[in-house]
């Protein structure tokens, strides 16, 4: 794999499992101030961005590409309120978004056919990463992060399967 390539894929492993870390940090907060449900919703986050990791690992041994596992960083603990929470998940998978994009630039100027056609799976799935995130959002707004409203969106995020 080419130099610049097998660099940016050794640290997307690294990245995707800094935002499990990330949001099983915003889970425990959420544990702590009584949100069972939202914390449910982001332990099935941090468990699909393992798979995420996974997923760049595999194609790495498929392609025989060596792997490097790099340190994770210490994720925040402290967070405002869920809306804070919300705010911060939807920034984060915009830098997500634009590491992926870097990837598959760094894909095709390698001509890696390979690479790029495994990327578009992710390129899908920062489209619906930025959307769920940005839905939950914006109903924490109308809902201004508080009253039984936000005690139904807790009961409604418990239901996400996985
Ligand atoms: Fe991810
Ligand atoms: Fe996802």
């Amino acid at each position: 794999m080419e130099k610049k390539l097998h660099e940016a894929m050794n640290e997307q492993i690294k990245n995707e499992l800094y935002s499990a870390y990330l949001y099983l940090s915003m889970a425990a907060w959420c544990e702590e101030k009584n949100f069972p449900g939202i914390a449910h919703w982001l332990k099935v986050q941090a468990k699909e961005e393992v798979s995420h990791a996974m997923k760049f690992f595999d194609f790495m041994v498929d392609v025989g590409a060596k792997i490097q596992l790099l340190a994770i960083e210490k994720p925040p603990s402290d967070f405002s309120s869920v809306t804070d929470i919300f705010e911060k998940t939807l920034e984060h998978e915009k830098k997500v978004t634009s590491l992926i994009n870097n990837l598959v630039d760094l894909a095709k100027k390698a001509n890696d056919n390979p690479a790029t056609l495994m990327l578009q799976w992710f390129v899908n799935e920062q489209v619906e990463e930025e959307k769920n995130a940005l839905h939950i959002l914006e109903t924490l707004k109308m809902i201004k992060d508080q009253g039984p409203a936000l005690v139904m969106l807790d009961r409604e995020l418990a239901k996400r399967e996985g």
